[in-house]
């Protein structure tokens, strides 16, 4: 979904902020300005996220960072495709949202938009990816990690050693129907896994299982709440789409449940 963005900027270089930084830098998107409690900057070439991160390690500040320009107006008004507020709660409000220039808005923090701008938003076409959706990474994973443990048993760990030899007997198969094909009149044919399978010849790891299963349920969310927007006409409105298709899902597990009455 970030992958197209060109240029995106912050408010709020904390955990959110420096973290959703990162992904969209690997992603390729470039973050043009950051806005902190003590100063914003600002560059059009793009700020990298680790010389940043650095940066304010070593000062305790983003101000100051030499590879940028101090941005003396309000930087959630800046010129951008992507706002990510990452703050604090209500720093769009009816009072700057008809001053906002990104086209898209994604709520890193909670709460970071009042209901009077949402509607300021919706009439200007300005997509908002609400927090309910798009913050939620963290508690999935927190969910995953409560499942680890009451299974008592890390990710992967029934399945690593199966895996990795597996992936052997496919690559030994290969070779083996190969010569049986071609003969093997100047010695065996070499089979030479891409550098991509190469790395997971030795099967996902804990970490690798964890993020795969991170973005598997953030994308089917993300299809189910664009479903949910066109089955009730919502256009832009995610935010109401991501509450109708919470509510349904409570609604089917107590109906199933035999709670509720139809
Ligand atoms: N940490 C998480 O796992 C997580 C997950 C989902 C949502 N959130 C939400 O994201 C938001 C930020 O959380 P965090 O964990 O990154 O907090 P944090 O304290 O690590 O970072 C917040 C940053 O925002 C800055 N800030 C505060 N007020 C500001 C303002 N008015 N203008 C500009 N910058 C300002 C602070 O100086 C700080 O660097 C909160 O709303 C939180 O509820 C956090």
């Amino acid at each position: 979904m970030f992958v197209l963005i060109n240029t995106s900027c912050f408010t709020g270089f904390g955990n959110v902020g420096l973290h959703t930084m990162r992904y969209l830098h690997r992603f390729g998107a470039k973050c043009v300005g950051i806005g902190e409690v003590d100063g914003s900057i600002w560059n059009p070439s793009g700020i990298d996220p680790k010389e940043l991160e650095d940066y304010k390690l070593a000062n305790g500040t983003i101000v100051g960072f030499p590879n940028s320009t101090p941005y003396e107006e309000n930087i959630l008004e800046a010129d951008c495709d992507i706002l990510i507020p990452a703050a604090s709660e209500k720093q769009l409000t009816k009072a700057n949202a008809h001053k906002i220039r990104a086209k898209i808005i994604a709520e890193g923090a909670n709460g970071p938009t009042t209901p009077d701008a949402d509607r300021i938003f919706l009439e200007r076409n300005i997509m908002v990816i609400p927090d309910l959706y798009l913050n939620a990474g963290g508690v999935t994973v927190s969910y995953f990690e409560w499942l680890k443990n009451l299974n008592h048993v890390s990710y992967g760990r029934l399945t690593f050693k199966y895996e990795r030899d597996s992936n052997y007997h496919l690559l030994m198969s290969v070779q083996e129907s190969l010569e049986r094909k071609f003969g093997k009149h100047g010695g065996s044919i070499p089979i030479v896994p891409t550098s991509e399978f190469q790395a997971r010849v030795a099967g996902a790891s804990e970490k690798d299982i964890v993020h795969s299963g991170l973005a598997y349920t953030m994308e089917r969310s993300a299809r189910q709440i664009m479903r949910t927007a066109n089955k009730y006409n919502l256009g832009l409105d995610l935010r109401t789409a991501a509450y109708v298709n919470a509510i349904e899902k409570v609604f089917k597990v107590y109906n199933e449940a035999g709670l509720t009455f139809t």
